[in-house]
């Protein structure tokens, strides 16, 4: 048990999926995951350890924001020894070939800062996804006939973005899409020796304004969910 997290040491799998909603932690469990228990509710953020294909899996929440998947991350790699997490959620797409439902699996993850930024300093540092992940996550989505966006996201601190300027630089650099928690991920897993990745739906668009509506996210999402696991366990 942690500060946040309720569980047990051995009831946290050493493959965790990390969606930012805890209500996708459940329903991902309850769709993907056999025999899944509910580990965790502290604060409400749920987790679910059950077993995909054989193999235990742990699908936590890790809230939204740097700062709140800085501390469920930090927990279950220092704590209970997590060795693959896999950020699965949505963001937003940033270049015009990129569309709504499409699927970026984040080769590196852009910032102004992240909860780490403190110790880098004057460094830029440029947090990368695992090489394994990423490839197998692209081999999975190529098996199941979906061609995925590969390459830059923006890990922002703000949804409510007031610069375009950068936003527009950013677009102007190849940055795919913008979410607001893969940095710190990627960061806290070089730091750890552990194996990281996001894959990432694409829920609204910045150049055009258009989002999702709520009854087509769930299928973008089983999508998301049978890719990260695909590469987990590839
Ligand atoms: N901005 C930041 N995070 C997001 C977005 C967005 O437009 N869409 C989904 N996550």
């Amino acid at each position: 048990m942690t500060i946040h997290i309720g569980a047990e040491k051995g009831q946290i799998a050493p493959t965790v999926l990390m969606p930012g909603d805890p209500y996708r932690a459940r329903w991902a469990a309850q769709t993907f995951l056999d025999a899944p228990e509910l580990v965790n509710e502290t604060r409400g953020m749920l987790g679910y350890t059950g077993t995909w294909k054989g193999h235990p899996v742990t699908i936590q929440g890790s809230g939204m924001g740097m700062p709140s998947l800085s501390i469920y991350a930090n927990e279950l790699i220092r704590d209970f020894d997590a060795q693959t997490l896999i950020r699965i959620g949505s963001c937003g797409g940033m270049q015009p070939h990129v569309k709504l439902r499409d699927i970026i699996v984040a080769m590196t993850a852009s910032s102004i800062s992240t909860p780490s930024s403190g110790i880098f300093r004057e460094f830029n540092y440029a947090p990368t996804a695992d090489w394994g992940l990423l490839r197998a996550a692209v081999a999975a989505c190529e098996a199941n006939s979906i061609q995925p966006h590969v390459g830059a996201i923006y890990s922002s601190d703000v949804f409510y973005d007031e610069r375009p300027d950068l936003n527009a630089e950013m677009v102007r650099h190849g940055i795919l899409g913008v979410e607001m928690e893969a940095a710190e991920l990627y960061t806290l897993a070089a730091r750890y020796n552990r194996r990281a990745l996001a894959v990432l739906t694409v829920s609204d668009h910045l150049g055009t304004g258009e989002a999702l509506p709520s009854e087509d996210r769930e299928k973008s999402f089983a999508d998301m969910v049978e890719i990260a696991l695909s590469a987990a366990f590839a």
